[in-house]
């Protein structure tokens, strides 16, 4: 089988974060979020991989991931000119396909679960489809499922009105002969060719769609919230390493993992789950944590940082406590000596602040 990863799109919901580069390379837990998509693959045995890009930034994805050879895989990548849905980057990979069996892992999914069992099923079925529903609190975001004695019977792209509150997932499991549905395909009220209209046409056809409902960990990291939520289920579950240096009188509780030439000064709390990149210096009485991501190189001072995710190359020296809080690579925050309660900003474009 093969896979195809979805890296384009505009992650409109997540500017200003989104407009230097693609919205699946921000980290969730020091790691792209489409790294997650890709190891789920790989361990499923899928390692020949389109990934799809497109919009701004989209180089930054073949400098890091390059031909797939450090991440265990073989990659290669197709331009969409713009993002005109799901169903017509899928339609771009039809040469890549050819006569096999694929599966399509949208970049902004994180799904805990490994899709071995799911990829094997498909393999050795007769299914011209298989999915994977979850239920959900908000069902008019998504593509919705309708079931009846155990059989897909309707899906529609998010519903005013919802039946059901079965999600359908961005990962799927399809055969070559959704090319030619899509190429009958109509755009939806969205302007996008949906793949969950072209599903529903397999089902018109009276083609055999198998479904899934998982309730493992799944996530569509659309919002700053989404992303802090994933940040939090994923550092949950890692395994605790220190590979740094810390000086006497430091506190480290829990589940906490501190890369190589990391140095924490004294009187410092880092209270898991928590993860702080190479090569950063947490100084004397800082406190992070819990949930909190600290990138590769990043300097911290004097704060409380809790529930956020820090980039790389952050500059961070200030008496404040930030919270649920996500601050893009090379940012600075510093404090200004005046007796006045002054505040400094130099801001991009879409920044929010909450004072
Ligand atoms: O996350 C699951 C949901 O994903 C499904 O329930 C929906 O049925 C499905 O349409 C999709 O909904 P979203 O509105 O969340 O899709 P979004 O526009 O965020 O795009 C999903 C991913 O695919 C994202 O990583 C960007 C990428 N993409 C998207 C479009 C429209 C592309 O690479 N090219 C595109 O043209």
């Amino acid at each position: 089988m093969k896979g195809i990863i979805l890296h384009g799109g505009h992650g409109t919901r997540l500017r200003p974060l989104t407009h230097t580069g693609p919205k699946q390379l921000l980290p969730i837990a020091n790691k792209p979020m489409s790294e997650y998509c890709l190891e789920s693959l790989r361990d499923a045995g899928i390692t020949d991989i389109v990934i799809i890009i497109g919009g701004i930034g989209s180089n930054k994805v073949e400098e890091y991931y390059g031909d797939g050879k450090d991440f265990g895989v073989k990659l290669s990548y197709i331009q969409q000119d713009s993002p005109k849905g799901i169903a017509h980057a899928v339609r771009l990979c039809k040469t890549f396909v050819g006569k096999e069996k694929f599966v399509v892992f949208l970049g902004d999914n994180i799904i805990q679960k490994n899709i071995h069992e799911y990829a094997d099923d498909f393999k050795n079925s007769n299914n011209d489809a298989s999915i994977l529903l979850c239920e959900v609190d908000n069902p008019s975001q998504f593509g919705i499922a309708e079931i009846e004695n155990e059989k897909i019977v309707k899906l529609v792209e998010k519903p005013k009105t919802p039946k059901t509150n079965l999600a359908v997932t961005g990962i799927y499991f399809l055969t070559p002969i959704i090319f030619d549905l899509i190429d009958i395909l109509k755009p939806s009220w969205r302007n996008e060719y949906e793949i969950v209209d072209a599903l529903q046409m397999l089902l018109d056809a009276n083609k055999k769609i198998r479904y899934y409902v998982i309730t493992d960990f799944w996530k569509d990291t659309g919002t700053p919230g989404d992303i802090l939520q994933a940040n939090k289920i994923i550092l949950e579950k890692m395994e605790t390493y220190f590979n740094g240096t810390k000086e006497e009188d430091v506190t480290i509780q829990g589940n906490v993992m501190i890369g190589e030439g990391t140095i924490i000064k004294n009187h410092s709390k880092i209270i898991g789950p928590v993860i702080i990149g190479k090569n950063c210096l947490i100084d004397d009485n800082v406190y992070i944590g819990p949930n909190t991501s600290i990138g590769d190189n990043s300097e911290i001072s004097t704060c409380h940082i809790e529930n956020s995710i820090i980039m790389s190359n952050c500059k961070i020296n200030c008496n404040v406590k930030i919270k649920h809080s996500i601050i893009a690579s090379h940012s600075k925050i510093s404090k200004h000596n005046n007796e006045q309660d002054e505040k400094i900003f130099l801001l991009g474009e879409g920044t929010k602040i909450t004072l």
